[in-house]
């Protein structure tokens, strides 16, 4: 057998190296490459699943699976004066729920057991879409001091399953002038998506740092399916909604046909709703002087009147928000949503009521019986998308006081000061799109 040159032997060498190179980087055996695996069309849709952003996370040891607290999120649930709940999911199951809090701002009191004041949770579990099983859990602090601040962590309560610690403070007792956020439609898919979302949470939170809490009017992510998503969207409001609680409301890509099982496992929500919802997608809170109604638009819309006005009637607070999702009117008008639920604010004085589904900035006249007023009407805001979507401008309407398209990601700080509320719209990139003022007589 003839030998080979040297020349030939460095080629063949060359080439073998870089065909092993190649097969490395792809990470995929060669017979894997291009096989026609049927997948279902969300799967279809979706970008191959990424691991979690487990950012302000401990690091998983390899070989070593703990209960990572992932997606952290704190809510309201009891009263906000004395109370304050948080969810988080692990990919651990049959953990305990644990959460730790110490009073005021020095981590060292961890070390102090007499310091801790520490509350059990539930646990259950969340199957997604691809058979995977999530842990999902859910405390509440009760009896807490108002106005004060406290420390706390969350975990399994194994040394080595706590989260990062994180601060919130507990609303003041008579408290009667208060900030909050209002956002829409992260609805996001990738990682990239979901810098958008942090990009309009950091420009919004930078505006009004003083913020006690986030709204969202619905539409978090685009496939509730898709966990990957989930943990972008709360990771990345992480920083923020990690001591400042996050208010979802459930929108069409939450609720998909009568189950919003991922949406409701991300959230610890007041359980006091219609009882034709499912429970964590309506509910009602107060806050200073404001009440507070987040309704569902996806199902039983009819079947929450009852509930509505019952709540409404019994209402004592001086001011009246309601959030939705589909929009009474916004960029359109959702027929149902006007028929049953217009009446009841006009009837009961809603102030405002802030909207999502349009992907577009709308803002009424203030609106009573259908017509615009010159006083006592309700003022309905829908603010841009909050994420990467935006949507064609609709047709003016004549209850559209402003209403446009600037394909910019948007948030709405709304201040409450005792007879004036100040509403204040501002682009990501700090242009005050839209303000009003309310005030009451
Ligand atoms: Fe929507």
């Amino acid at each position: 057998m003839k030998r080979l040159s040297k020349p030939w032997l460095f080629a063949l060498l060359f080439v073998l190296v870089a065909g092993a190179l190649i097969w490395i980087g792809t990470g995929q055996k060669p017979s894997e490459q291009g096989a026609g695996d049927t997948v279902n069309p969300i799967e279809q849709q979706q970008p191959e699943e990424k691991e979690p952003d487990t950012e302000g996370a401990p690091v998983e040891q390899e070989g070593n699976k703990i209960a990572i607290p992932q997606a952290i999120v704190t809510t309201f649930k009891g009263d906000p004066r004395t109370s304050r709940a948080f969810t988080w999911h692990t990919d651990t199951t049959g953990e305990k729920a644990v959460l730790q809090l110490v009073k005021g701002t020095d981590a060292s009191a961890f070390e102090d057991k007499r310091e801790i004041l520490e509350f059990q949770g539930e646990s259950s579990e969340l199957v997604l879409h691809n058979g995977k099983i999530k842990g999902v859990h859910k405390a509440e602090a009760a009896g807490l001091e108002a106005g004060a601040s406290y420390l706390y962590r969350v975990g399994n309560g194994s040394a080595e399953g706590w989260s990062e610690l994180a601060a919130f403070t507990t609303e003041q007792d008579g408290l009667d002038a208060f900030t909050f956020i209002d956002v829409a439609d992260s609805q996001g898919i990738t990682e990239q998506d979901f810098e958008l979302w942090r990009n309009t949470l950091e420009q919004a939170f930078k505006r009004f740092p003083e913020s006690a809490f986030l709204i969202h009017n619905g539409d978090l992510t685009e496939y509730p399916e898709d966990d990957a998503a989930w943990n972008h969207l709360l990771n990345k409001a992480r920083p923020w909604t990690a001591s400042v609680p996050f208010m979802p409301v459930t929108g069409n890509h939450d609720q998909v046909d009568k189950k919003a099982d991922a949406f409701v496992s991300h959230f610890n929500l007041p359980d006091n709703g219609a009882s034709s919802t499912i429970p964590g997608t309506s509910y009602t809170f107060n806050y200073g002087p404001v009440h507070f109604v987040m309704l569902n638009t996806e199902a039983k819309i009819k079947e929450q009147v009852d509930w509505l006005e019952e709540d409404l009637a019994a209402n004592r607070q001086p001011w009246t928000i309601v959030s939705i999702h589909r929009p009474a009117y916004g960029g359109n008008q959702d027929k149902k949503v006007v028929k049953h639920w217009v009446p009841l604010f006009d009837k009961y004085g809603v102030d405002l009521v802030l909207q999502g589904h349009n992907h577009e900035y709308s803002r009424s006249y203030p609106l009573k019986d259908e017509k615009i007023v010159e006083t006592g009407g309700t003022v309905y805001a829908t603010v841009n998308a909050s994420g990467q979507k935006f949507n064609k401008k609709k047709d003016d309407q004549y209850y559209h006081k402003i209403h446009f398209q600037n394909k910019k990601q948007m948030y709405a700080g709304i201040r409450i000061a005792g007879d004036k509320l100040t509403y204040q719209a501002y682009t990501v990139d700090g242009e005050l799109a839209d303000e009003f003022e309310l005030t009451h007589k």
